[in-house]
């Protein structure tokens, strides 16, 4: 389902300044998805242009995979109240938005537990599946899913930062 800039399926909408869209190439086999966006993503219509972006721009170019060469992407497209979790309820809503991000993607990385608890279906332990792949059908396409670390997760966390730096460095063998 094409994203919709007065889209209204979930009560998201209702504190959003806007709706943020995919970001990148929009057109490479390869995509990172977040969370959800943050006050700079709400304000400026990016993902990860905030405090966890400067993480994740300086862990991508550590890792040599540019930014502009994949998409970037969130599992709900509007800023939950005070930065919250989105609910599964908000996730189930904007799930027809991410299966358009993701049709035509070979290789996903899931940027913390809402991204890859929304890819996978189900709970996860981050500690038991970080940087494991995971075969995943969405609306009958076939991709593969590496979950990873939150980049908000690696800020004082260096171990948690190699981790990412290796799945971003994983996906750079999939452009
Ligand atoms: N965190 C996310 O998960 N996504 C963003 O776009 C920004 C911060």
């Amino acid at each position: 389902m094409p994203l919709d800039p007065e889209c209204r399926r979930c009560p998201l909408c209702s504190g959003r300044t806007q709706v943020v869209p995919p970001s990148g190439d929009l057109r490479s086999k390869v995509a990172l998805v977040g969370e959800a966006p943050g006050a700079q993503e709400d304000q400026l219509g990016r993902p990860f242009v905030g405090r966890a972006g400067r993480t994740l721009d300086k862990l991508m170019a550590e890792a040599g995979l540019d930014r502009e060469k994949v998409m970037i992407t969130n599992t709900v497209k509007c800023r939950p109240p005070e930065n919250r979790r989105p609910t599964g309820e908000e996730a189930s809503s904007c799930r027809p938005h991410l299966a358009e991000d993701l049709k035509e993607k070979t290789f996903v990385i899931a940027l913390g537990l809402s991204a890859a608890e929304g890819l996978l279906g189900r709970k996860l332990v981050m500690s038991e599946v970080a940087n494991r792949t995971f075969d995943v059908e969405l609306d009958g396409h076939e991709l593969k899913v590496m979950v990873t670390y939150h980049p908000s997760a690696c800020i004082y966390r260096p171990q948690a930062k190699d981790v990412l730096r290796d799945a971003l460095r994983a996906a750079v063998a999939h452009l």
